[in-house]
């Protein structure tokens, strides 16, 4: 074999060796990547029309949707990506629409920082917030986490998740 031959028998071999490296470790530090957890059921329009209704009544200086929130305020308000997933449309429907908000949901927190009554909304924008916030789903991997985030915004206590508790009884 001439030396020429040579180099590039190694220069091969040693990008083999690199490429199968590269997998290796893809493979094992490369579970299938789970993505964002958080989708919509709603419709596009509604989508675009909610957000306006949630725009003009600043729920962002409060909340988090689609992990995003004014960045000045810093009210513990629980976040609204996956919230659906808690709870069903009546409930919001019911909650936006009551004149105390607090006796559907107690607060922990000082009156300027709990949620407002939205009962001076008009009917359809109450209808509308409700059908979207009810869109805002979860994946099921990552509901557990949701409710914890909830639990802890509302209560300010740490939340013991129902597999968590049965790990202790076993
Ligand atoms: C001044 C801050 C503030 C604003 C503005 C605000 N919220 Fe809230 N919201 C809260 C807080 C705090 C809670 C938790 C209950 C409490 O402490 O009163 C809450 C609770 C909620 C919940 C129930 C969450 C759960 O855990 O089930 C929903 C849904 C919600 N808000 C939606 C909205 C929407 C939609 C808007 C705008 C129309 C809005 N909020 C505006 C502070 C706010």
């Amino acid at each position: 074999m001439r030396a020429g031959e040579k180099n590039i028998l190694i220069v091969i071999g040693a990008l083999v060796i690199v490429m199968m490296g590269y997998r290796a470790m893809h493979m094992t530090a490369d579970e299938p990547d789970p993505g964002i957890p958080f989708y919509t059921t709603a419709t596009a329009e509604m989508k675009r029309e909610a957000e306006i209704v949630y725009k003009d009544n600043d729920c962002s200086n409060c909340h988090a949707l689609w992990m995003v929130r004014n960045m000045l305020e810093s009210v513990p308000a629980p976040p609204l990506d996956g919230i659906g997933s808690l709870r069903d449309e009546q409930w919001f429907y019911s909650y936006f629409s009551a004149e105390n908000p607090q006796a559907i949901l107690p607060t922990r927190l000082k009156e300027e920082y709990r949620m407002p009554s939205f009962a001076h909304l008009s009917e359809r924008d109450r209808r509308l917030l409700a059908a979207y916030m009810s869109s805002l789903k979860v994946e099921s991997w990552y509901l557990d986490e949701v409710k914890r985030t909830e639990y802890e915004k509302l209560t300010g206590k740490k939340y013991q998740s129902e597999s968590h508790e049965a790990g202790i009884q076993n």
